[in-house]
């Protein structure tokens, strides 16, 4: 992990939040390659969510929620952490941390006992301040695409079974945030709520969680790393009847990526009004005060309120995983070690450096702005002039960003139209017309 993080600061990837006044835990900031980097890892998810099939549609949703939701969604009574405070040196856990009645910081026993600690932040709405006019900040991105539920029916005409996909942030006040963007007090999650016929939700559960499973690993994330974890019916969040996590093996331990939940028809049902005219399974909240019929009618013209079916990952979660599978150590012939970041192409924050081999030189340097130009015109990624005239440190330092492609201009452009190509994995050398760059581009990132 150490490694990790001291990689991200270096190159760009990630910094503390706040870090000149000293920093806020559990907060943090991704840097010009991070961004890159994780709007890849979404456009990846949002891709094979929405673009792929054609049962999903997506969005983009409030982030400030009416606590009205969050209070029929159950959020506000059950959604806390049990946390223990140590008497002795103050320090505060969750209550699962605490082994053998002894703070993990100082081996005291002078514990208080569990109490409950809600995870939402509040905020107050408009100019008066007075308690009334408060919102939460969304500890889920779920709540907004089951109050969204009607407005997408009607203006999409779906029938069941469909999904309404959504990425974004989401906020928990943790007791302990640690082990850097593991546990964070504000994150992303890519969310999918997908809406089936109740007798068919077993059926769609397991298909996600397999759905899910080849995704990340498509990632770049190895087999041996992912774990199927099904949740104990003692420790299903209150909206489950049952959850299945896909766990990685993070540096720090075996923990959950993401989690794929039955939620039934507790939330649709929840934030319905008149629910005795609905057939509802779940033990939903019977004080609603919505306006929303959130059902569906079948071929029958019968009203249903659908099950769910939740894939819920964390962008992230899934961005230290996938750092964590690409960060090598490789031992190269000469004896010497080079650093590399083996991210899948369609991760790489930067698809392709062009390295001019003069720096000085204004014909070969304005040769490879031209070649930046056109490939960026491709739209595949981010594509850069790498000026420093240094071509060994240009290469360790795309190695270790993940960059898959190298490309020199040198003498031989000027005088043959040549250019020389590298591959980050192979490092082998092949030289190729500077007109043939654009397509043998466009063809590496297709694969
Ligand atoms: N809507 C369901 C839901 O929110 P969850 O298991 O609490 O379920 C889903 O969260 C995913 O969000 C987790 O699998 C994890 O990847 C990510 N996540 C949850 N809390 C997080 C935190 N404090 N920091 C970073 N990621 C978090």
């Amino acid at each position: 992990m150490e490694d990790l993080v001291s990689l991200c600061k270096r190159r760009g990837i990630l910094y503390q939040s706040n870090e000149i006044y000293g920093g806020l835990q559990g907060l943090y900031d991704y840097g010009p390659l991070g961004v890159e980097l994780k709007n890849n890892l979404k456009k990846s998810w949002w891709a094979a969510m929405v673009y792929d099939r054609d049962d999903i549609e997506g969005l983009d949703s409030s982030i400030l929620t009416h606590h009205e939701v969050l209070k029929h969604s159950g959020h506000v009574d059950t959604f806390s952490d049990p946390m223990i405070d140590c008497k002795s040196c103050k320090s505060r856990w969750r209550a699962e941390e605490i082994e053998n009645n002894k703070c993990p910081s100082c081996g005291s026993s002078n514990l208080t006992e569990p109490r409950p600690f809600n995870l939402m932040f509040k905020t107050n709405i408009g100019p008066i301040d007075d308690g009334s006019n408060f919102a939460y900040l969304r500890p889920e991105t779920a709540q907004q695409i089951f109050t969204n539920f009607k407005n997408i029916v009607d203006s999409t005409s779906r029938f069941l079974p469909f999904g309404i996909a959504q990425i974004g942030k989401a906020f928990r006040n943790e007791i302990t945030p640690r082990n850097f963007i593991f546990r964070t007090r504000e994150f992303e999650q890519m969310e999918l709520e997908f809406f089936v016929e109740p007798s068919s939700a077993d059926k769609w559960y397991k298909e996600w969680v397999k759905t899910r499973m080849e995704w990340w690993i498509k990632q770049g994330i190895s087999k041996d790393n992912l774990k199927i974890f099904n949740v104990p019916d003692k420790d299903l969040s209150h909206y489950s009847k049952s959850t299945t996590d896909i766990m990685y093996q993070f540096p720090h331990g075996l923990e959950e990526l993401e989690g794929i939940a039955n939620r039934t028809d507790f939330d649709l049902g929840s934030h319905t009004k008149n629910q005795k005219d609905l057939n509802i399974t779940a033990n939903v909240d019977k004080n609603n005060t919505s306006n929303a019929k959130l059902a569906i009618q079948d071929e029958n013209n019968n009203w249903i309120v659908p099950f769910v079916i939740e894939p819920s990952a964390g962008v992230d979660r899934g961005i230290l995983a996938i750092l964590n599978e690409a960060y090598k150590i490789e031992k190269l012939e000469d004896g010497k070690e080079r650093l590399v970041l083996s991210l899948k192409s369609h991760l790489s924050p930067v698809k392709a450096a062009i390295i001019p081999l003069k720096k000085n030189n204004d014909e070969i340097v304005n040769n490879a702005i031209k070649l930046k130009k056109e490939l960026q015109k491709t739209g595949i990624g981010r594509v850069v002039v790498e000026n420093t005239g240094n071509i060994g440190k240009s290469y360790r330092k795309h190695d270790e960003i993940g960059t898959p492609l190298c490309i020199t201009v040198d003498f031989e452009t000027l005088e043959k139209n040549m250019v020389t190509i590298r591959n980050r994995d192979t490092m082998k050398q092949d030289q190729i017309k500077i007109t043939e760059v654009v397509t043998f581009f466009e063809k590496y990132f297709q694969t």
